[in-house]
């Protein structure tokens, strides 16, 4: 019933991505349907003039993916920025991070996406954890070499088609508008401003499932490290863990995700008990389902079972950080019994791991 509301409110496309600025007026309220002239070009042309570059005005849009979504979040914006010349970590970000590291130049601190830095000097177009298997492109926003869109069309915008005007009221993961931030049959709970502001009671709210043995990506999917795990198949699975084929469980081969800190054998006497209240620094994901939507939040019930679950994005930023290895924190200042306290990072889990 309720259609998917967009707006065209301070919608600036970059210069360098499209050839020309264009600012849309403001739309009294926020997320209203916009014009569609605001969004769309019909021949990518005014006074004779290209309205786009070349190529950039796919499904007639007025900028490519890039292009609309670069920018500075403000709070009041009603496109997701991800990429910024002006991000400032945690500040001005949002849940995902911001491409601005890895586009100015440090490889490791983001996904090298095609139109936003060059390849990556290191790992190429290959995933680690893919078995050496190169993406068949440089890595996309959307689509086969890609993470939102359906994974079967390699063209972005085929893969994109109809998302943006879809009704996301439901993320079932059903469709893609009612998949989690359009990422095909991913499930969670989407934050309103993508976590602009933030807090224990204001967040996304992850999808993740508890895997008490392994069994591969059979039992995982709709989760977020399933998506990680389209391309890093191998940092999600238990194989060659000590017991793979039993439990899983420590001592591990691979940090593990898709598990729940009430799994922990032994909790009881363990460091994993004191994380009670949500770390937006090192979030958890919950597998509660009503009607196979992820409705509640897991807030200060971190110790309920099936809310405390690992993911991947427990410790990286899908898009990317100004840290190595898209990692939330600066991880060279994990720094075990030497000084560091308070639960932060690494410590938010590992609670005894700093100086207590
Ligand atoms: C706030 C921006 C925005 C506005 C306003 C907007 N669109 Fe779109 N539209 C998009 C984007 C982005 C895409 C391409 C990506 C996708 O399909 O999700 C798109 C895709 C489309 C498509 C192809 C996919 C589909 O959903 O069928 C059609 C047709 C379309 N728009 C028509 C319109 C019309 C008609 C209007 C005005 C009544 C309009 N749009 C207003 C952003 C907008
Ligand atoms: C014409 C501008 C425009 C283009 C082109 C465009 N987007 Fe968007 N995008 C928007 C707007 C506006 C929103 C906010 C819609 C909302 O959440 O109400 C949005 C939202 C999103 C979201 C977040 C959805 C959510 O659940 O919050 C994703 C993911 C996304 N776009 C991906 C893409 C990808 C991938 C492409 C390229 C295939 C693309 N966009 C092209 C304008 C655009
Ligand atoms: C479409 C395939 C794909 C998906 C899905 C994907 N990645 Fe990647 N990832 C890559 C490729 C290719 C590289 C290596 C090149 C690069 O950094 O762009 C990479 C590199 C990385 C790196 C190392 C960065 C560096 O440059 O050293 C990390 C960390 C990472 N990914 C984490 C994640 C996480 C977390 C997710 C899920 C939120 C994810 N990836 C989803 C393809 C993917
Ligand atoms: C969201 C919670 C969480 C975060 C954040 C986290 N861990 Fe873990 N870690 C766990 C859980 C749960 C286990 C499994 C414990 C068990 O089975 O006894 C684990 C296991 C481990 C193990 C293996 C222990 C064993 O018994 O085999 C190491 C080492 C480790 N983590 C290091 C780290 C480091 C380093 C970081 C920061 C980069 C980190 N962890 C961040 C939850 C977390
Ligand atoms: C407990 C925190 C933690 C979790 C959970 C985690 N990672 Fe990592 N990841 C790291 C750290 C720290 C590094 C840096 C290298 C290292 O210390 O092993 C890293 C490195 C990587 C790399 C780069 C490896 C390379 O060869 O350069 C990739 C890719 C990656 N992680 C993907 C994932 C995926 C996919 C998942 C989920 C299945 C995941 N990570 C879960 C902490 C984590």
């Amino acid at each position: 019933m309720m259609k998917k509301l967009i707006s065209t409110k301070s919608i600036v496309v970059a210069a360098s991505v499209v050839g020309a600025i264009w600012m849309l007026p403001a739309v009294a309220g926020a997320r209203v349907s916009g014009v569609c002239s605001g969004c769309h070009t019909m021949h990518n042309s005014q006074d004779g003039v290209d309205v786009v570059a070349a190529g950039v005005s796919r499904a007639l849009t007025k900028g490519g993916c890039v292009g609309c979504h670069t920018g500075t979040n403000d709070g009041l914006n009603d496109i997701p920025y991800v990429i910024s010349t002006t991000a400032a970590y945690g500040t001005n970000t949002l849940a995902g991070g911001n491409f601005k590291w890895v586009a100015d130049g440090s490889d490791a601190a983001g996904h090298n996406v095609q139109g936003i830095a060059t390849r990556d000097g290191a790992l190429g177009i290959t995933p680690p954890g893919n078995g050496g298997t190169a993406l068949a492109t440089q890595i996309t926003c959307a689509g086969t070499a890609g993470c939102h869109g359906k994974k079967t069309e390699l063209d972005q915008f085929t893969a994109m088609s109809g998302a943006h005007h879809g009704n996301d009221s439901t993320v079932n993961g059903l469709s893609l508008a009612g998949s989690y931030r359009f990422l095909s049959g991913i499930l969670g709970k989407e934050d309103t401003n993508w976590e602009y502001t933030n807090g224990a009671g204001d967040h996304n709210q992850y999808y993740g499932v508890d895997r008490g043995t392994d069994n591969g990506t059979a039992d995982d999917a709709g989760t977020i490290s399933a998506l990680c795990a389209q391309c890093h198949g191998t940092f999600h699975t238990g194989a060659g863990e000590i017991s793979y084929a039993g439990a899983m469980d420590s001592p591990w081969v691979r940090h593990p995700t898709d598990f729940d800190l009430s799994s922990i054998v032994d909790k009881a006497n363990k460091e994993y008990q004191y994380y009670t209240t949500y770390s937006v620094e090192a979030p958890v994901a919950t597998s509660v389902l009503t009607s196979g939507v992820v409705t509640t939040l897991v807030n200060t019930n971190v110790q309920t079972a099936g809310n405390g679950i690992v993911v991947c994005v427990s410790c990286h930023r899908a898009h990317g950080s100004p840290y190595a290895d898209l990692l939330r924190w600066n991880y060279s200042t994990m720094d075990a019994h030497n000084g560091v306290t308070g639960n932060t990072g690494c410590f938010t889990c590992h609670t005894t791991k700093d100086n207590s």
